[in-house]
């Protein structure tokens, strides 16, 4: 019998103990023998909980149990998650986690320790809830030099985007629909600032180059500036608008990685990912192209990519099979040298095409229908030269959206 523990029994550890219920006879073959859950942390009184016999106040004496091998920590946060998940590896107990600030901050101090203590150290659940892009990307796409990764990994700002595309909502009213709907938190700032997305493309440029990906170094703008006018120019021109985390490995072996909206063309592969669904474009350089789609949060998809942990651990006590990566920094190409098209809206008075060629060079113009206003799509650009081109603008500029290429298939 395979004894692990849970620490936090909110949405995911919920989820966690009921997957394990529900699976528990296909869980016992796929293990080669049964699976239960001992304990489950919790701090504070749960009235009528139907699991009261297994809940504990005391994390020392999960710590001390010789019976517990696995711990899956879904409570989130930094602390007590990395002191206790840490503990836990040193105690020679492997540790399963949803918690992407955990993994992002901490990842490369928590795989050497598995590594040191020969148990694992695993976290699919912290990106893409559902979606099995760690182990898409650490195991079956493991002969591929991964050169690029687009993602939709927020679902909160997707169904934000989907609804303001579709209904032409404004973002204060998708807000406010969202979060009461439950998809948005009532501070929402992590999922519409970009926060979140931000880590979880960190874990995935770590796992790909091997190296710490420093998530306070990336690029990251959320979509609290889209406006239900960029989307109809964005509708015009036959796109739409989606905040994507990206990874794209260039020429010269820097990683450009950024968070921000981009414009996508109808052809785009990622179009068509609407409401909470996340997706993920990965390509490789000899699979090419590989796309995985579906619940990007929840409780049971969630609880499933834990739980699929728990089960990897079970099935490898002692011998290390997780994603590795180093503690030394990856060096991301700077900012300004990213190259992109850039749509900007801007004031009319006074403008010509020719002043916007002059400005910005060629480029197409369009307009939406908006008194006063114009669009234009710039060729393909540094940031740093597009910076210095609106710069010297005399209008004024509403707004600025780069636009993100489809493959070429
Ligand atoms: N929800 C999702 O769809 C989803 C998807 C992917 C990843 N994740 C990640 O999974 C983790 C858990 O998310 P969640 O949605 O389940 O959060 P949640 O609903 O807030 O649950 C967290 C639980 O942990 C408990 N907790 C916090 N600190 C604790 C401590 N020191 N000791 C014992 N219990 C503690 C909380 O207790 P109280 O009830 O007393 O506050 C709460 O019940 C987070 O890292 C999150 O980012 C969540």
């Amino acid at each position: 019998m395979v004894k692990v523990a849970v620490l936090g029994y909110g949405t995911v550890g919920t989820g966690v103990v009921e997957v394990i219920h529900a699976n528990r006879e296909l869980l016992k073959e796929r293990i080669g023998q049964p699976i239960d859950v001992k304990y489950i942390l919790v701090r504070r009184e749960i009235p009528d909980c139907s699991v009261w016999e297994k809940l504990t106040q005391d994390f020392e004496k999960i710590l001390a149990d010789p019976e517990i091998s696995i711990v899956a920590e879904v409570m989130g946060g930094i602390e007590p998650a990395f002191t206790y998940a840490k503990r836990c590896l040193e105690a020679g107990k492997s540790v399963v986690t949803s918690n992407k600030e955990l993994v992002a901050k901490h990842g490369d101090e928590l795989i050497a320790l598995a590594q040191k203590r020969q148990v694992q150290f695993l976290f699919e659940g912290s990106v893409a809830g559902g979606i099995p892009v760690i182990r898409t990307l650490h195991g079956c796409l493991t002969g591929d030099a991964v050169t690029e990764i687009v993602g939709i990994l927020n679902g909160t700002t997707n169904y934000m985007m989907t609804n303001m595309f579709q209904n032409g909502a404004d973002y204060a009213e998708v807000l406010a629909e969202a979060q009461e709907h439950g998809y948005a938190e009532r501070n929402p700032e992590a999922d519409v600032e970009g926060y979140d997305a931000c880590r979880k493309i960190a874990i995935l440029t770590s796992l790909v180059s091997g190296k710490k990906a420093d998530f306070e170094e990336i690029y990251c703008e959320g979509i609290t500036r889209i406006t239900t006018d960029d989307m109809k120019y964005a509708k015009q021109m036959g796109k739409t608008i989606k905040l994507l985390a990206i990874m794209k490995k260039e020429e010269d072996g820097t990683y450009q990685v950024k968070v921000a909206p981009f414009l996508l063309d109808a052809g785009h592969p990622l179009y068509s990912v609407d409401g909470v669904f996340n997706s993920v474009l990965i390509r490789g350089n000899m699979v090419g192209e590989v796309m995985l789609y579906g619940k990007g949060a929840g409780k049971l998809p969630t609880a499933s990519a834990v739980v699929a942990d728990l089960v990897e651990a079970a099935r490898h006590p002692a011998k290390s099979v997780m994603p590795v990566w180093s503690g030394e920094k990856l060096s991301l190409q700077e900012a300004k040298k990213a190259r992109h098209r850039f749509f900007l809206r801007l004031k009319t008075e006074g403008m010509t095409k020719d002043h916007l060629e002059r400005m910005l060079g060629e480029g197409t113009e369009v307009t939406a229908g908006i008194p006063g206003e114009t669009g234009f799509v710039t060729k393909e650009m540094t940031e740093e030269d597009f910076e210095k081109a609106i710069a010297e603008a005399e209008q004024e500029i509403l707004s600025v959206i780069r636009v993100e290429e489809s493959p070429a298939i």
